[in-house]
């Protein structure tokens, strides 16, 4: 009986907003709470601790996040429930939700370890306590618990020193610092042992990874040998960073997937200076010519942002023309919002019109469908190994996997089963999906 009640005041929950980095360190947090005497709830409603991990990079984020906790508030009314905030939160949303007064605690990311403290005191009615420890952590001594099977993330550096002048990164997240790449390396074979299939290496910018005279390259250099068979992806590259070395480095090992995410919000100069972006249109196209010369069976993916301050429309057919140029495989796609702290918010006018911003916005969404069509198209016809991650969303009978371009891929379930490699034909393609079957296994 005093068991049970333990049990029930010490469960937490955690709703997770924003990008993969959020997720991983939620695998962070709950292995601290873990260790502290907390029980993770499947069930919101069951939970007496419930964290967001929150996301600020957009306002739409934020409104999603606050529309969640009005939401809920009937929880917190008819229960003693805490409601806690964690991850990147701007400090004007933060000052929002503290006016409201319907929050029991915030704990930035550098903080975690924290955690157990902040729930202490929100529990004897200390509330609205901010950490405001601004030393940077990278919890190399924890062992993240990971939600996910067969593939996961892991980061190796977190926060950020580039300053582009929309950003609001290293305002929530603090300055960068990377790894030491024992940890990284030994939690990799760690995780190798444990039948994990694909690691992605997480950063804001992966490629500025420095641990005395490693960098990036040496550390994939490193790392790939060790798990032979595991799938290694990283996860932002910054086109000012990415060297010739890492490229040479990705081309030399079979299980550094052949895929490149190289950001670059706008094709023009005029946009990227106001961005502090530190190259222009010309570096960056002869970055990708450059990569497709090296790894020639590379697929590149970007960011871009619509609207950005004094953006007008020739700078977006800039984007436009260095969109055709470049072809990407896919693309993910914003329209600017203004977010506080930033260079952007203080000194530069948010001064293209919402429509215009929502126009330029669909205008390269629907390019970019056209380009990964075409890309797309470029496989059918040919074999391609994917791993299977697990369904397909659309039909139970097909699974869903991804080859090292990181396209997805689904085929026929036949006998085979999750997390084993296959090799697949490709017959037919939508812009987002590859549809093949099965060709033959892959002997790992
Ligand atoms: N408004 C819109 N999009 C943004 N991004 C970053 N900051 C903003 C902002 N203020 C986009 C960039 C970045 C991606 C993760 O989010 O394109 O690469
Ligand atoms: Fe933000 Fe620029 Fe750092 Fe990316 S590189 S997290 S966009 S400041």
């Amino acid at each position: 009986m005093e068991n049970n009640k333990k049990e029930l005041n010490n469960s937490f929950y955690i709703e997770n907003y924003g990008c993969q980095m959020n997720v991983s360190d939620s695998e962070i947090v709950i292995s601290i709470l873990f260790k502290n005497g907390f029980f993770l709830s499947k069930n919101l409603k069951e939970a007496n601790i419930i964290l967001f991990n929150s996301c600020s990079i957009r306002k739409k984020a934020e409104l999603t996040l606050n529309n969640r906790l009005e939401e809920l508030q009937y929880l917190k009314r008819k229960n003693k429930i805490l409601f806690g905030i964690i991850g990147c939160l701007s400090k004007q949303f933060r000052d929002i939700l503290l006016k409201k007064k319907k929050i029991d605690f915030f704990v930035n990311p550098n903080s975690y370890k924290e955690i157990p403290n902040f729930i202490k005191n929100a529990i004897i009615g200390k509330p609205y306590i901010y950490s405001n420890n601004q030393k940077n952590e990278t919890y190399s001594d924890i062992n993240p618990f990971y939600l996910k099977k067969i593939t996961t993330f892991l980061s190796i550096t977190r926060g950020c020193n580039n300053m582009c002048t929309f950003c609001v990164v290293p305002f929530t997240r603090g300055r960068e610092i990377s790894s030491n790449p024992y940890y990284i390396i030994e939690e990799c074979k760690r995780l190798y042992k444990n039948g994990y299939k694909e690691i992605t290496l997480l950063g804001q910018n992966v490629d500025s990874y420095k641990w005395n005279n490693m960098d990036f390259s040496d550390l994939l250099n490193f790392l790939a040998p060790e798990i032979p068979f595991m799938r290694i992806r990283f996860s932002t590259s910054n086109p000012h960073d990415m060297s010739d070395k890492i490229l040479e480095v990705i081309s030399k090992h079979s299980n550094i997937c052949k895929h490149i995410h190289l950001p670059v919000q706008s094709g023009s100069n005029k946009i990227l200076k106001l961005m502090n972006r530190k190259y222009t249109r010309e570096k960056y196209i002869s970055l990708i010519k450059k990569i497709r010369k090296i790894i020639p069976e590379c697929s590149i993916s970007h960011d871009i942002m619509t609207g950005f301050c004094n953006e007008e429309e020739k700078d977006h057919q800039d984007t436009i023309d260095l969109m055709n140029e470049i072809q990407y495989n896919y693309g993910y796609m914003f329209s600017y919002s203004s977010r506080p702290g930033t260079y952007a918010y203080r000194k530069l006018k948010d001064n293209v019109p919402h429509y215009v911003k929502k126009k330029r916005l669909k205008e390269i969404i629907d390019l970019q469908k056209k380009h990964s069509l075409f890309r797309m198209k470029e496989y059918v016809g040919k074999i391609q190994e994917v791993l299977i991650e697990g369904e397909s969303k659309k039909n139970n009978q097909y699974w869903y996997g991804r080859n090292t371009q990181n396209l997805v891929i689904v085929f026929p379930k036949e006998s085979y089963k999750i997390g084993q490699f296959t090799y697949v034909k490709i017959t037919e393609t939508t812009s987002a999906t590859l549809i093949g079957k099965i060709y033959k296994d892959v002997k790992k």
